[in-house]
C-alpha cells in the first residue's frame, strides 16, 4: 500500500513492527479515554470555507527562535524511535531537515545526541528530570556542545501512567521471541542490523542494555517525582538558549512556566499517555493562550494527524505543532523517507486548508478561520 495518509502510515507500522513496540507506540494509559478525546474534539472543530479570495500564493512559512522554518510543524519528542527503524533517530532528523522543519530528540532515544548531530543533522533535545542531578546538568552541557537549537523540557511524566497494552503486550521469553520471528523485515533491518539497542544519552547511568523490557518500571525507579517550579528556574539559568516547557494544560501552570523564563511552552498531555481523562489539547489551547497574552509562544500536540488538523490548532491559538505518533507511524512504516513523504503530506494539506479557509499566510490563521456554530 502506498501511504496516502497518517492513518496508512500506522496500518504500515503496525504491520512491520513486532505487537509490542506497535502497542508501545499507538497505545495511551488506563481506558484511552484522553487519547481518543485529543483525536475526536481537534477532528470535530468546523472550519469556516471562504471563496474568492486569490489564494494563488500560499506560504507556510514561520519564523520561531530566530529561524526561518517551511511550516509552524515540528517532529516532537517520541522515545525509543531507535527502535522503529534502524537508527531511527538519525533517519528521522535527516528527513527534518530536509523539510525544513525542527527535530526533537528525546532523552529516551537509542541513538545518543552525539550521534545524531554527528550525521550533520541538526536537534532539539528533550530532557527528563531523572534523580541524579548531575547527570541532568551534564546532560544539558552536551545539548550545548550539540548546539541543539532549544531545549524541551518535558514536566508531566513525574510518575508514569499506567498503559494496560504495554502490560498486556510487552511478553517475555518464548513469547518475546515469536513477536520478533513475525515481523521478519523488522528482524533484520533493526533487529540484527540496528544495534545498538541501548539508551544512548543515558548509557552513563543505565550502562549498554536498554531497560526494555519493563521500560515503565525503570522510569519509576530513575524519574524525580519531586521536581518544582524551582528546577524550572535551574534549568533556566544553565541553558541560555530557547527553553520550552512541554507537558501544560492548565492556564495557571502555563503562567507560572512564562515565570520562570520559559520561552514557549507545549500544551500538552503527552498523547493521552499519562494522566487519562484530562481535557484534549484542542479544548485547551484556547484558554491558554488568553492567560498567556502573547508572553510566551504556545505550541501544541496531540492528536495531529494531518495537515488540517495543524491548521485548526493555529486558528485555536497556537503557534506551533508538534507531531508524535505521526512521525513515529512512518518511521515505522519506511524509515526516514516515509517521514519526509508524510512531512510533504502534511505541507500539501495544510496549503489546502489554508487556501480554503481564505488564508495565504500562517498570520492569518487566526479564530476568524473556525465556524464556531457548526463546531458546536
Ligand atoms: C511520546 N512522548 C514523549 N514525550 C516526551 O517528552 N519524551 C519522550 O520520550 C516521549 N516519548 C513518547 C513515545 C511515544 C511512542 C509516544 C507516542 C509519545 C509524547 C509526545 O512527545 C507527544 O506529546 C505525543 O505523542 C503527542 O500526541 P500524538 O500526536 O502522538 O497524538
Amino acid at each position: 500500500m502506498r501511504a496516502a495518509c497518517v492513518s496508512d502510515y500506522r496500518a504500515l507500522a503496525k504491520a512491520r513492527l513486532p505487537h509490542f513496540l506497535f502497542e508501545y507506540i499507538d497505545g495511551g494509559s488506563y481506558g484511552e479515554v484522553t487519547l481518543e478525546r485529543n483525536v475526536a474534539d481537534l477532528q470535530a472543530i468546523a472550519l469556516r470555507q471562504r471563496v474568492l479570495r486569490d489564494v494563488s500564493a500560499i506560504d507556510t512559512s514561520t519564523a520561531l527562535f530566530g529561524q526561518e522554518w517551511a511550516m509552524p510543524v515540528g517532529l516532537g519528542p517520541v522515545g525509543l524511535a531507535g527502535l522503529y527503524a534502524r537508527r531511527g533517530e538519525v533517519q528521522a532528523a535527516k528527513a527534518a531537515a530536509a523539510a525544513g522543519v525542527p527535530f526533537t530528540l528525546s532523552t529516551a532515544s537509542a541513538c545518543a545526541i552525539e550521534e545524531v548531530v554527528g550525521s550533520g543533522a541538526p536537534a532539539w533535545f528533550q530532557l527528563y528530570f531523572v534523580k541524579d542531578r548531575g547527570f541532568v546538568s551534564t546532560m544539558i552541557e552536551r545539548a550545548k556542545r550539540a548546539k541543539c537549537g532549544a531545549l524541551i523540557l518535558t514536566v508531566d511524566l513525574a510518575v508514569p501512567g499506567s498503559r494496560y497494552r504495554d502490560a498486556r503486550a510487552t511478553g517475555s521469553g518464548l513469547g518475546r521471541i515469536a513477536q520478533y520471528l513475525a515481523r521478519p523485515r523488522w528482524l533484520w533491518d533493526v533487529g540484527l542490523n540496528g544495534k545498538p539497542h541501548s539508551l544512548g544519552n543515558l548509557a552513563p547511568i543505565v550502562g549498554n542494555s536498554a531497560p526494555l523490557a519493563d521500560f515503565q518500571a525503570w522510569i519509576r525507579a530513575n524519574f524525580d517525582p519531586s521536581v518544582t517550579w524551582k528546577d524550572v528556574e535551574w534549568v533556566r539559568a544553565k541553558w541560555d538558549g530557547p527553553l520550552i516547557v512541554k507537558g501544560l494544560l492548565d492556564a495557571q501552570d502555563a503562567r507560572q512556566a512564562a515565570a520562570a523564563g520559559a520561552d514557549a511552552i507545549v500544551v500538552s498531555n503527552h498523547g493521552g499517555r499519562q494522566l487519562d481523562g484530562v481535557a484534549s489539547t484542542a479544548s485547551a489551547v484556547p484558554r491558554i493562550a488568553e492567560a498567556l497574552g502573547g508572553n510566551c509562544r504556545i505550541f501544541v500536540d496531540g492528536g495531529v494527524r494531518s495537515g488540517l488538523d495543524v491548521v485548526r490548532m493555529l486558528a485555536l491559538g497556537a503557534d506551533f505543532v508538534l507531531l508524535g505518533r505521526a512521525w513515529a507511524y512512518a518511521l515505522a512504516a519506511g524509515g526516514g523517507n516515509a517521514v519526509a513523504h508524510m512531512l510533504k503530506l502534511i505541507e500539501a494539506e495544510m496549503r489546502v486548508a489554508m487556501a480554503l479557509t481564505g488564508t495565504t499566510t500562517v498570520a492569518e490563521i487566526g479564530a476568524d478561520i473556525l465556524d464556531r456554530q457548526a463546531t458546536a
